[in-house]
């Protein structure tokens, strides 16, 4: 009897302190989400993702606005625009329903092992084929000859890279460089380690260090959009072609390029950044058994399930492709969807900066793009926007209006330059340019 007393007292309480916990929890999301609070996930300086940290900006910083803060619109939420996160495609791929949806059997792919015959012996052939017909349906880099190395994202191809073209028998690291503004990961994942092997020098301009190098050509650049070639001219170079956003919805397609070290990846091509999915073309069997070395001991290979998903994923894009050129209304073409998107908002942009009168855009000659078949815009993931008069840290004086961006130091340039994400969803990219327009010197 005194056992059963106790258990309904300690089941009431149990109820009533469980009810307590979800009405607080409740009450405190409600509060958050008046005051434009959340749990976000920030980068580090570096461009690494640091801690999950609570939001708390002050909003005393630089600002020299005529518009209150809380008379902007929006009110006082904060608009992070400082990553790259591409969830803007999100909207094509829920319209798109099944088509690239994968199911896997509890019982399949579970073997290390993709295709003990290639060099990269981690690749799933069915990934591998839509790889080579993704670039011959938009026409943006020759695969005939290539190996191709799949890839924990873009980013571990990269590493790869400079391992496999490493000298390992140096007495020195071998210098790696960009031409500034460079995509600010490239710093801090080149010396994360400390490596012997290679080792982050900086701007390629100012290179003039004799001996072999690595240099990084991003094209079209991440973050200022522009086309690139390798800047530094000496005979012991090693060209890295990154080529995260030479896809049609970025910039016009001119012709298939076709350097030694190709890297691509699904994050930006397809906005499926969370599958963690890239690959590496590559002219040359040695570097590529280096590279696939390198994540052999790595990670002992790439997912299976995401490189299928992948594939599945490439060929949704390529179908849409093929659909909207033979004139088959059944589908929507991802480039020509995610391109008019990209133009509505640069649009929006440019309305806003011009509103404003405080900063500058770079302007972009329109070309000839041979996969879209007609003249089309440059229009850059990223927005790189400059503070005009006399503001000298124009990330500050953004975060002054609870508008998050990253600064140009990261980029190796002025800290007057920040990057925008231009891929960020409708409202939070909508509420962006209206309080940006807002803002007068
Ligand atoms: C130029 C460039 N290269 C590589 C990456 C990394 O891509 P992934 O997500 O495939 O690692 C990014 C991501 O922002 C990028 O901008």
């Amino acid at each position: 009897m005194a056992i059963k007393i106790t258990s309904v007292f300690s089941m009431r309480h149990l109820f009533l302190l469980s009810l307590a916990m979800n009405v607080s929890l409740i009450l405190r999301t409600m509060y958050e989400r008046e005051h434009g609070l959340n749990w976000l996930c920030f980068e580090a300086p570096n461009g690494h993702l640091s801690q999950r940290t609570r939001l708390s900006l002050s909003s005393s910083s630089t600002s020299a606005t005529t518009t209150p803060i809380d008379a902007q619109p929006g009110g006082d939420s904060i608009i992070n625009l400082a990553r790259g996160d591409p969830i803007m495609f999100e909207r094509y791929w829920r319209q798109m329903g099944d088509r690239a949806t994968v199911v896997i059997p509890g019982w399949q792919y579970i073997s290390y092992f993709s295709d003990v015959t290639n060099i990269c012996w981690f690749l799933e052939p069915e990934f591998a084929k839509e790889v080579v017909r993704v670039h011959r349906v938009v026409g943006n880099a020759v695969t005939e000859g290539r190996h191709i190395v799949v890839g924990t994202g873009s980013s571990q191809l990269y590493l790869a890279a400079l391992f496999a073209l490493s000298p390992h028998n140096a007495s020195e690291p071998i210098s790696v460089v960009s031409q500034a503004p460079y995509y600010s990961s490239y710093p801090s994942m080149t010396d994360c380690l400390k490596s012997g092997l290679y080792k982050w020098v900086g701007d390629a301009q100012s290179f003039n260090k004799e001996g072999p190098y690595i240099e990084l050509v991003t094209s079209p650049n991440n973050p200022d959009g522009n086309v690139r070639r390798s800047v530094v001219n000496k005979s012991d170079g090693i060209l890295v072609h990154d080529l995260a956003y030479y896809w049609p919805q970025y910039t016009p397609i001119s012709s298939p390029v076709d350097h030694e070290i190709m890297l691509f990846t699904v994050s930006k091509s397809t906005g499926h950044a969370g599958m963690r999915i890239g690959w590496a073309l590559v002219k040359d069997q040695e570097v590529a058994r280096r590279m696939t070395t390198f994540i052999e001991l790595n990670t002992i290979g790439v997912s299976k399930d995401s490189q299928l998903r992948a594939a599945k994923v490439l060929k949704a894009v390529s179908d849409s492709s093929e659909h909207a050129a033979g004139n088959l209304e059944e589908e929507e073409s991802f480039f020509e969807f995610s391109y008019l998107l990209l133009a509505e908002r640069w649009k929006l942009l440019r309305k806003a900066v011009e509103h404003s009168g405080s900063f500058s855009l770079p302007e972009f000659p329109p070309a000839f793009c041979t996969f879209l078949n007609r003249v089309s815009e440059p229009q850059p993931a990223f927005a790189w926007m400059k503070c005009e008069v006399d503001i000298e840290d124009c990330e500050s004086f953004l975060q002054g209006h609870k508008i998050l961006t990253r600064g140009g130091k990261e980029f190796g340039v002025s800290p007057k330059y920040v990057r925008i994400s231009m891929l960020d969803r409708d409202d939070n990219f909508n509420l962006f340019v209206k309080r940006l327009s807002t803002i007068h010197l």
